[in-house]
């Protein structure tokens, strides 16, 4: 029999628990060699996407394998461009490429808003991935944060710099905003569709909010993750935004639960300038490259530098491809004993 594990939710809904949850950004993926069996079968990133029995079975492998708190459903930030009108196809060692970009008026005026429905293959998949998990951890959905979306529908590839995405904030102030109005409101009804099928956390990823000055991120990044955050079925929701220290007064009053570091961000710092949030993060990824004392330590160095309390253990970026197996479960295995060297009330 299955116990159930509300550690994510009630850590997120300011609930005691008798221990600090763990889960990993891209703990799916292809540090599991049974990912990469899985892969490999399936031919190609977007067949395991769009066919929601292969997207479960890789959502539930770190479930069984690495013993984390939380399940992310098996997907991709750059579904919602898709499906608003923008291809794009994940080239091996290359990363997400999309043939067209937006670059003028008239390119913006061939996409859409999208709808939950085109999108029902991830609904799918969560609905299974809620199935087969059958109430062990939760199961978190997610999407890409505005800004994020944009700059990968400007750009076309990834980038260093995203100069075009941020060229356009300059010049063309206007299209921006109406492009990214139109993302918001597809991520809303896309994450009401995600919530509506399943998912029990939802989590924001804001990846280049760290190429943006302040007055840049106020104006073309924070408004719209405040709406979607305002706008979405209220499920405990976590907003990651990678390098955007400077906004961690503002990530304090968004209308979330959980605010999610990177490891620049010094814990006890964030504390202070993030009140009101349970926090999340933020071991360096390449700490676990380090032998598994070292692991032990960083782990244990981090859970003392946040406390017990309104904390849920993290990395402060994703997972990276080349990381031991054995090295992830060190890292998990620490969180989750560390309540026995340290007992709280
Ligand atoms: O976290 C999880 O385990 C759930 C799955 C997940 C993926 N992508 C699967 C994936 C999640 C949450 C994402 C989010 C995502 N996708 C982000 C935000 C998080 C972040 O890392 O900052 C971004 C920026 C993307 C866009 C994206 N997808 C890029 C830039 C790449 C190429 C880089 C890489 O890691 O290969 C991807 C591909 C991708 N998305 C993979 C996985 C498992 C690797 C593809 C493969 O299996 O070959």
């Amino acid at each position: 029999m299955h116990v159930s594990n509300h550690l994510l939710v009630d850590t997120l809904s300011g609930k005691p628990t008798n221990r600090t949850p763990v889960w990993l950004m891209r703990q799916a993926g292809r540090v599991l060699p049974e990912y990469r069996k899985v892969r490999e079968t399936a031919g190609s990133f977007k067949t395991m996407v769009t066919r929601p029995e292969l997207a479960c079975e890789v959502t539930l492998q770190p479930v069984d394998i690495l013993g984390v708190d939380a399940a992310i459903i098996f997907s991709d930030i750059l579904v919602v461009p898709e499906a608003m009108g923008l291809r794009y196809e994940m080239e091996e060692n290359k990363g997400p490429v999309f043939p067209h970009t937006v670059r003028s008026a008239n390119d913006l005026a061939k996409l859409h808003v999208a709808s939950a429905d085109q999108l029902h293959y991830v609904m799918e998949a969560i609905r299974l991935a809620r199935r087969e998990l059958n109430g062990r951890v939760p199961l978190i959905g997610f999407a890409g944060a505005p800004w994020t979306i944009f700059a990968y529908m400007i750009e076309g590839t990834g980038s260093k710099t995203f100069s075009r995405a941020r060229k356009m904030l300059y010049n063309e102030p206007h299209l921006a905003h109406q492009l990214l109005d139109m993302i918001t409101q597809s991520t809303i009804n896309y994450l009401n569709g995600q919530v509506a099928a399943g998912a029990e956390v939802i989590q924001l990823f804001d990846s280049w909010a760290g190429i943006l000055g302040p007055d840049q991120y106020h104006a073309f990044s924070l408004p719209y993750i405040h709406k979607i955050c305002r706008e979405i079925a209220p499920v405990p929701t976590i907003v990651f935004a990678k390098g955007a220290f400077f906004a961690r007064r503002e990530l304090n009053n968004l209308p979330c639960d959980g605010i999610g570091l990177d490891w620049t961000m010094d814990s006890r710092e964030s504390r202070r300038i993030i009140p009101d949030k349970v926090l999340q993060g933020n071991l360096d990824p390449c700490a676990l490259y380090a032998s598994a004392g070292d692991i032990r330590r960083e782990t244990t160095r981090m859970l003392d530098a946040f406390g017990p309390e309104r904390y849920i253990a993290n990395l402060g970026h994703g997972l990276y491809p080349d990381t031991e197996v054995d090295s992830v479960k060190c890292f998990v295995d620490t969180v989750k004993s560390y309540r026995e060297k340290v007992p709280r009330e």
